[in-house]
């Protein structure tokens, strides 16, 4: 058992939190399971012993009748819901996507979907829910009318939007966590650019519920740099969630252990998320590898999670002084030498 990691004063939510799907039994697109499957909500309490104080789902893992259980196990275990999502993505119904079919009914099926998703994150108390991109893209140019999917993508938002303020108040917002590809060859919201202009397209009454959700693997896959999209996120005041993971440079989404591939970039995140304020919550998105033996599963998010404070701490040491001082005189080499100082001592 791990005692809760805790960020040292962090603005607002102060615990981290992982997803159940980080647990998953091992599964590749090259072969099946190395692991048996455990069921969604007994990962719960395996979540809360990793240290984690928050969990997320998808509609697929605690779909709208397991909720009054699901409550119940978190209860029992001390965790709350941090976001939950439709999935968009698993059903074979969503092969091409959900909001931007071809097939207007689909598309309606997919805003369904993310209607009863946006009740159950308000039933498991959830103040987030997050649109991953998933099957939303294309494989060959010309499948689809791209200024037409991204009406789509717009009308979809504004109704969910709209459903939400009707039923729900201001009990959620809605976070759009871009990637640029898997499963799809190229996806929609690729990168938090895309994210934030789309929001901008949105009506005037949807926009302030819609946000970002980085994650940083997805940058690296994008070969992009995390913190400036982080950063970006910041500028325009739509940093609602985060997903903290790392990537071994531009290949397929491996989801590894916070602060395995770059802890010096990392560390700089911290320091930027510390001067921010950034009062949501720090989930990992990572995925236990199916190398792992069973009852070894957890070690993806005790390992994320002790990275994570060790970096934070380190972090709240940052001489923030020292580094204007240093980007005054333009030495940036030196700053990256600070920092290094910083992570690993003289
Ligand atoms: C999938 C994605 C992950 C995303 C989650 C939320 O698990 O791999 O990146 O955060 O869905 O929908
Ligand atoms: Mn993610």
């Amino acid at each position: 058992m791990t005692a809760p990691f805790t960020l040292r004063d962090k603005t607002g939510e102060a615990g981290v939190g992982a997803g159940v799907w980080n647990l998953g039994p091992g599964g590749d697109p090259f072969g099946g399971p190395t692991r048996e499957a455990i069921p969604i909500l007994d990962r719960l309490p395996m979540i809360a012993e990793a240290g984690m104080s928050f969990y997320e789902a998808h509609d697929s893992e605690i779909p709208a009748e397991d909720a009054d259980k699901a409550i119940k196990r978190a209860e029992e275990c001390g965790l709350r819901c941090a976001m939950y999502t439709p999935s968009f993505f698993a059903d074979p119904k969503f092969k091409d996507g959900a909001m931007t079919s071809n097939d207007s009914a689909i598309r309606k099926a997919g805003l369904e979907n993310a209607k009863r998703a946006v009740d159950t994150t308000v039933k498991l108390g959830a103040k987030t829910m997050v649109f991953w991109n998933g099957r939303e893209g294309f494989d060959f140019v010309l499948a689809k009318n791209g200024q037409d999917s991204f009406k789509r993508l717009v009308e979809g938002f504004n109704a969910v939007a709209q459903y939400a303020r009707e039923n729900h108040g201001d009990a959620v917002r809605f976070a759009l966590e871009p990637k640029p590809n898997e499963p799809r060859a190229n996806m929609y919201l690729a990168n938090v650019g895309e994210v934030l202009y789309l929001i901008s397209r949105l009506d005037a009454e949807a926009q302030p519920l819609f946000g970002a959700n980085p994650e940083t693997a997805h940058s690296r896959i994008a070969g992009l740099d995390y913190l400036w999209d982080v950063e970006l996120c910041l500028e325009a005041g739509k940093l609602f969630h985060i997903h903290l993971n790392a990537q071994d440079g531009q290949r397929f989404d491996q989801d590894l252990p916070f602060g395995y591939t770059e802890p010096l970039k990392d560390l700089a995140l911290l320091v930027v998320l510390q001067d921010a304020k950034y009062d949501g919550i720090v989930c990992f998105d990572v995925k236990a590898p199916r190398t792992d033996d069973p009852k070894n599963i957890a070690d993806i998010l005790t390992t994320s999670g002790q990275n994570l404070i060790w970096l934070w701490e380190r972090a709240l040491q940052v001489d923030r002084a020292r580094i204007a001082a240093l980007r005054e005189e333009n030495r940036a080499t030196a700053i990256a030498g600070y920092l290094a100082e910083c992570l690993y001592g003289r």
